[in-house]
């Protein structure tokens, strides 16, 4: 086991997601939404959240960017698209989740291709955002957390493939 120390507990990321989701829930008002999750990172988050949204009816799809090589933490601005969505989303109000923003790379490349699809709406929602390490600019629509430049694994953050499962967000002092 990596050693780390808790950044953001359960109940802290519970309360915070219950909040997303009410906030969504009160933007889309009834209409259906298309949440896209992007793998593997953002699946706790994607689930807990959709759980949470109520009044619309909700399909999930999934995406899969990887801009990470095995064990580093650096981007290399390579994406590299493994697995694309199955839904039609033409004419769809569709929302990107996805588990952390860094440089901005992937979800930049994501949305403008997402766009080609000409959903209805298009936004984004990140769990967390590492703001100060942003390289491309993009508008984020909802953001769970903002945090330091700081490694961060669990709920659905991996180091080298681990640690996805651990029920809270912690972070590896360097
Ligand atoms: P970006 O393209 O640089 O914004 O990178 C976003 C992706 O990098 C995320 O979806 C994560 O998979 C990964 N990533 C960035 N920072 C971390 C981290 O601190 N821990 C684990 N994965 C990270
Ligand atoms: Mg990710």
């Amino acid at each position: 086991m990596l050693e780390h120390k808790i950044l953001i507990n359960e109940e802290t990321l519970n309360k915070r997601i219950e909040e997303l989701a009410n906030e969504i829930s009160k933007d889309y008002n009834g209409e259906d939404i298309v949440l896209i999750c992007t793998l593997k990172g953002a699946v706790y988050f994607t689930i807990d959240l959709s759980k949470k949204i109520t009044g619309s009816d909700v399909i999930l799809d999934f995406v899969r960017v990887s801009s990470y090589g095995v064990n580093n933490r650096e981007t290399t601005g390579k994406l590299d698209f493994k697995l694309d969505i199955s839904e039609d989303i033409e004419n769809k109000n569709v929302i990107i989740i996805e588990d952390i923003i860094d440089s901005g790379i992937t979800l930049n490349y994501l949305r403008d291709y997402l766009k080609t699809k000409n959903p209805k709406s298009l936004k984004i929602c990140v769990l967390l955002d590492k703001k100060e390490r942003r390289q491309k600019e993009i508008d984020l629509d909802y953001v769970g957390f903002e945090i330091e430049n700081k490694f961060v694994l669990g709920y659905g953050l991996d180091y080298d493939e681990k640690y996805r499962n651990l029920p809270y967000i912690g972070y590896v002092e360097e």
